[in-house]
């Protein structure tokens, strides 16, 4: 039986609306701020729990604030491709990093519900809660959980109103005690993929609506601070200060020094507090984040030790302390090449020819590596921009993905069992 399609347009313009949607739901007006465990995270997730209930899917939120939606097999309780993103964002982010990879997947399930069709796994779409760990800097919490691998020390985390980790999932009428019980059996996973914008400019340069990720990089999240002397801005001499902010100043110089040394290294510092903050006052602390990626993990471990040896021998010379923690680490995941392979058959079948690109970015996928084989599927994104309200893609490639991705679903022959 040939397997209706859904036309291109149809559907990408139904995704787009829901896209929409979603991303009415902002603590910020200038960029998409959608933190977890806050009043938006509970809007969002209310309008994608009813999609995939209108899809025919059984859902449930589960402990860590993840939406799950399970769409039975030819019979149930069989083993689930599992797919989904995340439904979080950065700071004044845009609309589609995340919440597409759960769109695209359910609009799949929609169409094969409207149909009918039953497979011989189940499909479960997966909304993560927290991917970005925009409000306690630790990240992928809900596809740790999923996992196996959530850090329970990170509960004792704080936000930047003081609320730890552990009381925003309890305020948020979530059981704590619950989150072990989330980790899958890999017995019960056949594979999971995701569905996720490029974040680059590759797709767009080679005119491609679609990419096969081969691997993503892996990343390191530093918080350092940095503590001189807090000083009268017109009586200490400059030779005589131990000013916190120009020794960070130099730090940061030295992250940008130490990863353009090549090998696909990238560092990036992104926040940064000076106390007490006043024009008149030398700095005497500065608190500041350090992103660090490497496609190879033994790169980005040799940066991490080489930078935070260079810092040390900075403040030590300028007078100051120094104390590094490192709340997230991210190995490398590489994506398994059965799914690679069906995953570019079905890009193919839109008539697009498969191009193989890594992430720089981290994603969910990265988690659920530790218990299934991972796949993703990249949807061109307007001159590569992300994190960034100008994030764009169009309602065709949505449409084109959706697509690509039904086909994959019903072409999936899990990999053989290992012998
Ligand atoms: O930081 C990342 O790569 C992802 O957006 N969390
Ligand atoms: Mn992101
Ligand atoms: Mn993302």
């Amino acid at each position: 039986m040939v397997s209706e399609m859904p036309d291109k347009d149809a559907i990408g313009a139904e995704m787009m609306a829901k896209l929409d949607a979603l991303a009415a739901h902002s603590e910020t007006t200038d960029g998409l701020t959608r933190r977890f465990a806050s009043a938006e995270h509970r809007a969002v997730s209310e309008l994608i729990l009813g999609w995939m209930d209108d899809a025919g899917m059984a859902t449930h939120m589960d402990a860590i604030g993840n939406c799950v939606g399970r769409y039975e097999g030819s019979e149930p309780g069989l083993a689930a491709l599992i797919m989904g993103s995340h439904q979080d964002s950065v700071r004044k982010g845009g609309r589609y990093d995340g919440m597409l990879g759960i769109i695209t997947p359910l609009a799949c399930v929609a169409a094969l519900n409207e149909r009918g069709e039953r497979l011989p796994f189940a499909i479960e779409v997966l909304a993560f809660g927290d991917e970005e760990g925009v409000r306690f800097q630790s990240s992928l919490l809900g596809s740790n959980a999923i996992a196996g691998t959530f850090d329970f020390e990170a509960l004792d985390r704080v936000d930047e109103d003081g609320i730890t980790m552990a009381d925003a999932i309890r305020d948020f009428g979530l059981d704590l005690e619950a989150i072990p019980a989330l980790a899958r059996k890999p017995e019960d996973v056949l594979a999971f993929v995701e569905v996720h914008i490029e974040q680059g400019p590759v797709l767009e340069a080679e005119g491609l609506a679609l990419g096969v990720v081969t691997a993503i990089s892996g990343g390191d999240r530093l918080e350092a601070t940095i503590t001189g002397m807090a000083g009268h801005a017109g009586t200490v001499p400059m030779g005589q200060r131990q000013d916190a902010l120009t020794a960070t100043a130099e730090c940061i110089l030295a992250v940008e020094a130490y990863a353009g040394g090549g090998d696909h290294m990238v560092g990036t510092v992104g926040m940064i507090e000076a106390q007490p903050g006043a024009v008149n006052v030398i700095p005497g602390c500065v608190t500041f984040s350090v992103d660090l990626r490497s496609p190879d993990d033994a790169v980005r471990h040799g940066l991490v030790d080489g930078l935070c040896r260079e810092f040390a021998v900075i403040c030590d010379r300028r007078g100051v302390t120094l104390e590094i923690v490192n709340p997230h680490e991210g190995k490398a995941a590489a994506c398994a090449p059965w799914l690679i392979e069906q995953i570019s058959a079905a890009v193919a079948g839109e008539g697009i020819t498969p191009r193989l690109l890594p992430s720089g970015a981290g994603h969910d996928a990265m988690a659920l590596e530790a218990i299934t084989d991972i796949g993703m599927l990249f949807v061109r994104c307007e001159g590569g921009i992300s994190h960034n309200p100008a994030e764009a893609i169009t309602a065709a490639d949505a449409g084109t993905a959706a697509r690509a991705l039904l086909r994959f679903i019903r072409a999936f022959q899990p990999a053989k069992a290992a012998p």
